[in-house]
């Protein structure tokens, strides 16, 4: 394994999109700069892809020159193009592959917080269809899934790359979210940890959820939760 160089963070809301994101590139920036001290050496902008608000074109145009125009302040992790989508029949008509993570062979799938998995598991079958890689995200924030043994068990099954979330390590998203992103950490197959940031309230910092790991699984497997390498085409696209 090469030296570890930083966090990998594939999933943040620091780009303004109109969502529930940074609402301006300054704002953006500034949690950028928070996560760059905090240790991310790679940080991938994945805005929401809702079915109230569907990333039309006007949209990504807008997303794109924001992360062009963040890209120029200092001392940040390198900007990475991404999209997390939320489960959505309507997206079943789309071609996934304008939402891969750039430089990889990923698309982030949202868990949905609650309810049926039944539109989730079509989206994710629909990205691989499209010759992609679904990237799960935090499926420990389901309350499908946390108290479900059963339905854990039956996503594992797929051997999908997980995405789990720093702040449900940490307890923030309490004791079943971080029960569950545990028990990922320890058996998914291709696991690693993202922080989903939003704003100041949420932000994109991970060094916290690095000492949790650490201290649960040692250094090694904290280096590959956190640097990408168990998740294709992550790690070699940022480096
Ligand atoms: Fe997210």
């Amino acid at each position: 394994m090469p030296p570890f160089a930083g966090f990998i963070d594939c999933h943040s809301h620091l780009a303004p999109t109109g969502d529930d994101g940074a609402r301006s590139v300054e704002e953006g920036v500034g949690l950028a700069q928070e996560a760059r001290r905090a240790g991310t050496a790679v940080l991938f902008l994945t805005p929401h892809v809702w079915p109230e608000l569907p990333m039309h074109d006007a949209r990504e145009r807008r997303f794109r020159a924001a992360v062009a125009a963040m890209a120029e302040a200092p001392d940040l992790p390198e900007l990475r193009i991404g999209f997390e989508l939320t489960p959505d029949a309507a997206l079943l008509d789309d071609d996934p592959r304008r939402y891969a993570l750039a430089g990889t062979g990923l698309c982030l799938v949202e868990t949905p917080f609650s309810g049926r998995l039944r539109t989730f598991y079509a989206l994710a079958e629909h990205v691989e269809a499209a010759g992609l890689l679904p990237l799960i995200a935090h499926p420990e924030r389901s309350l499908s899934l946390t108290g479900a043994p059963a339905e854990v068990a039956r996503l594992l099954e797929r051997g999908w790359p997980v995405q789990v979330t720093g702040a449900s390590l940490t307890g923030r998203n309490g004791p079943d979210s971080e029960r569950l992103a545990l028990r990922l950490l320890r058996s998914a197959a291709q696991c690693v940890v993202a922080s989903d940031g939003h704003r100041a309230y949420r932000p994109a910092v991970l060094d916290a959820a690095w000492q949790r790991v650490v201290a649960e699984l040692g250094v090694e497997a904290a280096e590959r939760a956190f640097g990408g390498a168990e998740i294709p085409g992550l790690s070699a696209a940022a480096s």
